[in-house]
């Protein structure tokens, strides 16, 4: 086990239990990291319920809220987090969001509204976010990022719609990411986890199916769980990893590889 003593983090994705984000916070709290969470505010206050939960199992110190849609929202939380902590050695993104209508109607008749809502979120926000960790992550020596990507980025996935180029963007920010910050030791990789069945994934038109099929075609036989992207993320985000950037890695049981 990888030992995060003495280095501290914020993870930005936590919804429910089968984030996961969730199952990242689990894992680098085993492995003895300080944790600073965030948490989206919906209507009814589930997130945050959950985050607070999660924070106290975890010892989070930091809990903090963040829409990702508003640069206002970003600002505030890079900002309670430099007076609270200063430094930080890693951030991880796990999150993304399209509008439910945009993920199962044709691809073609998405909206201008909805393709820049899903860039906005679940793409564009690594930057300034990236931009606000930067001088704490200095402070350490350097720092590790890691997002959450999806092979939709590349294959055409049925229903996926949006989120696809979404994500072929936020692979890419990772690698323009990675080239500027690659001096200063800052290190970004992106994950790309096969189908897991989450409150997000939810969302996206027959997902049983989905993940049924990648299970079949995988050559592994089954699909990854969050606790093994979890185990993926721990890894990229410890010194381990330290001379990885820039990279896209597969958590999918093989069903990346796979010709058929
Ligand atoms: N579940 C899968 O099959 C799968 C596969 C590959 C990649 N991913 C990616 O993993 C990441 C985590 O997703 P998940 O499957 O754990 O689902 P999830 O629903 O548990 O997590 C998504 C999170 O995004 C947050 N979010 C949405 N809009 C936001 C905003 N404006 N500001 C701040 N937070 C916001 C939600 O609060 C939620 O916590 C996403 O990037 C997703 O695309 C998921």
């Amino acid at each position: 086990m990888i030992d995060f003593s003495g280095k501290r983090g914020l993870v930005l994705g936590v919804g429910n239990q089968r984030s996961i984000a969730w199952a990242v916070v689990e894992r680098l709290h085993q492995q003895g990291a300080e944790l600073g969470l965030t948490f989206l505010r919906d209507p009814k206050g589930r997130f945050e319920a959950n985050v607070r939960k999660l924070g106290e199992q975890t010892n989070a110190t930091l809990i903090a809220e963040c829409d990702v849609a508003s640069d206002e929202s970003i600002e505030a939380l890079i900002k309670q987090v430099d007076e609270q902590w200063g430094e930080l050695d890693f951030l991880v993104h796990s999150l993304a969001y399209a509008d439910t209508q945009d993920l199962s109607k044709p691809f073609s008749e998405t909206l201008r509204d909805g393709f820049n809502k899903a860039m906005e979120i679940s793409a564009y926000s690594l930057l300034p976010l990236a931009k606000g960790v930067i001088p704490m992550m200095r402070k350490r020596g350097g720092g590790s990022i890691v997002s959450m990507s999806f092979i939709g980025s590349t294959l055409a996935v049925p229903n996926y719609n949006v989120m696809g180029p979404a994500k072929a963007a936020l692979e890419s920010c990772t690698r323009y990411l990675a080239r500027e910050l690659g001096p200063e030791n800052i290190r970004i990789n992106s994950l790309s986890p096969g189908a897991i069945r989450t409150l997000s994934s939810a969302g996206i038109k027959d997902i049983s199916e989905m993940i049924r099929v990648a299970g079949e075609h995988s050559a592994m036989k089954r699909t990854a769980t969050q606790a093994e992207v979890a185990n993926t993320a721990a890894f990229l985000l410890s010194d381990a990893a330290s001379g990885i950037t820039g990279q896209l890695i597969y958590v999918d049981c093989g069903y990346s590889i796979m010709a058929n």
